[in-house]
């Protein structure tokens, strides 16, 4: 399988590509399943969490399938509430602030508490029967915190910030808890089947390099380490990591993914060619006409330079406006312009 052959640096025949958050609202048939059933129902329910995964996957030329899951799942085993409300994203309460609320978060076993999702890679796994791999993924420890402490998407991160700087033991304790809980779902997720897995740091943008090196990367190398003897690739993707690339890589995985704001050429001679790369079209230029769309597509393969170990994807997470003819033109183009 293409995809898994890239994420080890082995040539392939073509570049393979897929799109973070390729199941979504962009898709018709997605909105469909939306219509009858909630999101946390959507990925409650693995018999409909494998169709959202799988939803993408028999429309366009993907080489991968993710679970349909969330990264703010295992906040509600740890005793978080959790809404998706309307436009509005996330909301979790109550958030986690004092010494009190991080003793209060419980380590919980995936098994038990997150089942429905390692039961979504079984049945996506099966359903898939080898077409493409199944990629498991978890949010990252600082940006999975950041939402605990805001409660919400923030804009300036004040009260993360306030206990990273001013509270760094209880920070370490709570960063040190979330660690725990994203290596065991992990784990979870690759037993039940899952032939890669991705660490989305989709925050890291809103770190000075300091405050990353020293308040989030190990965390994210604690998790990333633990998964480092369980046989499968593991994608460490960051947006807004340019200012400290080097440090993100150094936090480990086998593939690193990119984002927009740095050309990948450049992302990848500061990474290093002994590391795999993902990215790094910007979500916004999926709205384009074709003729620039193409352009841009282009543009980055021959960044790549046809070297084994590029992972075709987009800088962040497609936009729900996106005509789902541009996502299928891409993955063809993709294909077309690496063979
Ligand atoms: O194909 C897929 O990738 C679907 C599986 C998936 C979802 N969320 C389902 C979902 C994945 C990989 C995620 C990851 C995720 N969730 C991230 C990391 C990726 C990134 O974009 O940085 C983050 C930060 C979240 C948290 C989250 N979930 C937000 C901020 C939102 C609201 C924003 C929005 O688009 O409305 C969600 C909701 C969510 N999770 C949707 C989906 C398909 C939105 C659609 C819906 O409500 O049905």
């Amino acid at each position: 399988m293409r995809f898994l052959e890239a994420c080890r640096r082995r040539r392939t025949d073509a570049t393979p590509v897929w799109f973070m958050r390729q199941a979504g609202r962009y898709m018709p048939e997605y909105r469909r399943l939306r219509e009858k059933y909630g999101l946390l129902e959507l990925c409650e329910r693995p018999a409909l969490a494998a169709e959202a995964a799988l939803q993408p996957v028999r429309a366009f030329e993907v080489d991968a399938a993710i679970v349909f899951a969330d990264i703010l799942l295992p906040v509600r085993p740890m005793g978080v509430g959790l809404r998706f409300a309307q436009g509005e994203g996330p909301a979790l309460s109550p958030p986690v602030r004092t010494d009190k609320d991080v003793k209060a978060l419980r380590v919980f076993d995936p098994q038990e508490d997150l089942g429905f999702v390692l039961e979504a890679v079984r049945l996506l796994r099966k359903e898939l029967d080898g077409k493409v791999p199944v990629i498991g993924f978890a949010g990252a420890p600082f940006t999975v915190a950041a939402y605990l402490i805001e409660g919400r998407p923030s804009r300036d991160f004040r009260r993360t910030k306030m206990m990273m700087r001013g509270a760094p033991a209880l920070w370490d304790r709570l960063m040190s808890k979330l660690a725990k809980v994203t290596s065991d779902y992990l784990k979870g997720q690759i037993r039940a089947g899952a032939q890669a897995v991705q660490l989305f740091e989709s925050w890291a943008g809103a770190l000075t390099r300091q405050e990353y090196v020293r308040h989030a990367a190990p965390y994210s190398r604690e998790v990333l380490g633990a998964l480092s003897g369980m046989g499968v690739p593991v994608l460490h993707f960051g947006a807004g990591t340019a200012p400290f690339l080097e440090d993100f890589r150094d936090a480990d995985g086998d593939v690193v993914g990119v984002d927009e704001k740095i050309p990948l050429d450049e992302a990848w001679r500061r990474i290093g060619y002994g590391r795999a790369i993902q990215g790094n079209l910007a979500p916004q230029r999926m709205l384009l006409g074709r003729p620039q769309l193409k352009k841009a597509v282009v543009d980055i393969l021959r960044r790549a330079e046809g070297r084994p170990g590029h992972i075709f994807n987009l800088g962040h997470g497609i936009l729900p406006e996106t005509p789902a003819d541009n996502v299928r033109a891409v993955a063809e183009w993709v294909h077309e312009r690496s063979s």
